[in-house]
């Protein structure tokens, strides 16, 4: 499995808000995101899409937005002009900012479209653009107990209308081991009532017993590095973007 391609997020960008701004799980999940971000200083939102989470970090000092897909990036610009926010075309894998650039990193929604292989990549990528003493936020789809009793897939084309080619749904365990050292908390419960109430009050626990659409990790780069001290983030070689 090669992960998702540009052109799909291409092909859905035009429609992508009209059904995200519907849905209470998704609002939930972005907001959880940013609220556990703390948004301040220069900030990156990493798989920006058209912008329905950086909307939520316009107070923050400076804000950059990174997306593959070109058409994403033209409804974010769209919706922003580029004095509030600076977009960059680039692969998440091989972000392309100098090291140590960002106060905070915003990645809602977006490591689950890659590969098994790509996600380490990525994670080093995320820490390795922001300062020692940074924040980070990742939110991805939950291989949660609910959807394992209703069999749905582990990893690859998922069901729905929306056209996505690939989804990775993380146990807690896949996530943490991403992030070692990040706070984890289940985000997001279908026909559940007061769910942002739930999602801060009990988010932690939900996620350690297998609940909740999303799960979010949060954290400072500091303790990311000291817990991954083996994984070198040093003498990277940067390529330019060529999407795939
Ligand atoms: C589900 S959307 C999330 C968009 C936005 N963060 C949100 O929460 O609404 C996934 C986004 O990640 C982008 N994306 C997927 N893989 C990527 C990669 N390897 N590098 C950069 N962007 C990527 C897609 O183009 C798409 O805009």
């Amino acid at each position: 499995m090669i992960g998702s391609s540009p052109a799909t997020w291409d092909a859905m960008a035009q429609g992508y808000d009209a059904e995200r701004t519907a849905d209470p799980v998704y609002d939930a999940c972005i907001r959880q995101a940013v609220a556990d971000l703390h948004p301040a200083g220069t900030v990156l939102d990493c798989g920006c899409g058209t912008g329905l989470a950086t909307r939520h970090l316009l107070c923050a000092d400076s804000v950059h937005g990174l997306d593959f897909s070109r058409q994403m990036l033209k409804q974010i610009r769209r919706r922003f002009g580029a004095r509030h926010v600076k977009t960059m075309q680039g692969d998440v894998r091989e972000l392309p900012y100098p090291d140590a650039m960002f106060d905070c990193v915003l990645v809602a929604n977006v490591l689950q479209h890659l590969a098994r292989d790509d996600q380490r990549r990525a994670a080093t990528e995320i820490m390795r653009v922001l300062k020692p003493d940074g924040r980070f936020s990742v939110s991805v789809h939950h291989y949660s107990v609910e959807k394992q009793r209703a069999g749905w897939i582990k990893e690859g084309k998922p069901g729905g209308k929306d056209g996505c080619d690939y989804i990775f749904r993380y146990t807690r365990s896949e996530l943490a081991a991403l992030f070692p050292s990040a706070r984890i908390r289940a985000v997001g419960f279908y026909n559940w009532p007061a769910q942002m109430l739930i999602t801060r009050t009990a988010g932690h626990t939900l996620a350690r017993r297998g609940h909740g659409h999303m799960i979010l990790a949060y954290g400072v780069a500091r303790k990311f590095a000291q817990a991954n001290l083996s994984v070198s983030i040093a003498n990277k070689s940067r390529r330019p973007f060529r999407g795939r």
